[in-house]
Order: C-alpha cells, then sequence, then structure tokens
C-alpha cells in the first residue's frame, strides 16, 4: 500500500512539473507538431531495435538468452505509449503517418490494441525463458507491426 502511495505521489509530482513546464514552452511549440513526430519516430526505431535484438537471441544468432525478458517488457512498455503517440495535429507531409489515423480513429485503435496483445503475449513467453514460444510470439508482434504499417502508414517517400 506503502509503495502505491508513493508512486501516486510521485504521479502527482510529475503531472505539476509537466503543467508548468508546457505553461513555461506554451502554445506556441504546441503548434509545431515537429518534436511529436521526431518523439514518436524515436519510439518506433526502438521498437525496431528491441524487435531485432530479441529476434536475433530467439534465431540462436547471438547468445544472451537472459536478454529476452528486458526486450519483451521494453516493447511491452511502448506498446502502451504507442496509442499516445499519434496526438491530433501531428499529421501532414513531415511525417509518414497517415491522416487515415485521425479520420479512422476507431480502425487505428484496434491495430493499437492488437499490437498491445500480441506484446503481452512475448512478454509472457519470455519471462518464461521459452526461446521456440518467443519465436511464435516474435512472428504474432511482427504480424501487428505490419498489420498497422499497411494501413496507417505512408510509403516511403
Ligand atoms: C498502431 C500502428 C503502429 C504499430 C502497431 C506499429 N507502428 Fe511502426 N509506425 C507507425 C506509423 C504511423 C509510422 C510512421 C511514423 C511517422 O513517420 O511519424 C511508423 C514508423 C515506424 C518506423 C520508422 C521510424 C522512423 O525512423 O521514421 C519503424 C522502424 C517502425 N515503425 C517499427 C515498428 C515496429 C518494429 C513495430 C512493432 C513492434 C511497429 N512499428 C508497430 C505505426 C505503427
Amino acid at each position: 500500500m506503502k509503495s502505491v502511495t508513493m508512486s501516486v505521489a510521485k504521479g502527482v509530482l510529475l503531472a505539476g512539473a509537466v503543467t508548468l513546464f508546457s505553461t513555461a514552452v506554451g502554445p506556441a511549440a504546441r503548434a509545431d507538431a515537429s518534436a511529436d513526430i521526431k518523439y514518436r519516430q524515436a519510439a518506433m526505431k526502438a521498437l525496431g531495435s528491441h524487435m531485432g535484438s530479441i529476434a536475433a537471441i530467439a534465431k540462436g544468432e547471438v547468445g544472451h538468452a537472459g536478454h529476452m525478458a528486458g526486450h519483451a517488457a521494453a516493447i511491452d512498455a511502448l506498446a502502451s505509449m504507442t496509442g499516445d503517440v499519434f496526438p491530433e495535429g501531428s499529421g501532414g507531409d513531415a511525417t509518414r503517418a497517415r491522416d487515415e489515423i485521425w479520420r479512422d480513429a476507431a480502425g487505428f485503435e484496434a491495430a493499437v490494441k492488437a499490437f498491445q496483445a500480441a506484446a503481452a503475449k512475448l512478454l509472457e513467453a519470455a519471462g518464461a525463458g521459452d526461446a521456440g514460444a518467443v519465436g511464435a510470439a516474435l512472428g504474432g508482434v511482427g504480424r501487428t507491426c505490419g498489420g498497422c504499417h499497411r494501413a496507417f502508414r505512408k510509403p516511403r517517400s
């Protein structure tokens, strides 16, 4: 109970700091979506890195079996952030995010949810330390990455 209270207290402090920060930065920075786009692309790159690393371990290209759970946890954490990194107004020419993300909000949310469910399965398989199950779960995650990209990401220009 104590640690829950502590994290809530920390959360409140953090929320206060974020409010202060956004007040200081002001609306001009918000109107410029380039930071949102960069932040989103960095999250996607991180996903790509962790997927590549865990796949190399699962295929036996490298050792580090003990790292599987860590990569899976990172992918799961990033999956929980994915719905947040597409704020309204962060579309346009400077990003590969398609306008359909905001036009078809329900379809996009379904893609996010499918990804989160697959990431949770990967986390479970990695926690059990079973490389075969991790391989299968990785395929499942990869399909949800691809499913969203096909529907909601512009081709490389
Ligand atoms: C719900 C939709 C969605 C899911 C799920 C998703 N992505 Fe993406 N991804 C996108 C969109 C949209 C972009 C384009 C972002 C932009 O340019 O602002 C993108 C961009 C990327 C990029 C290019 C980043 C860059 O440098 O510009 C990589 C790499 C990537 N995704 C990897 C992944 C991987 C790996 C997964 C699964 C583990 C994944 N994505 C899951 C929607 C998704």
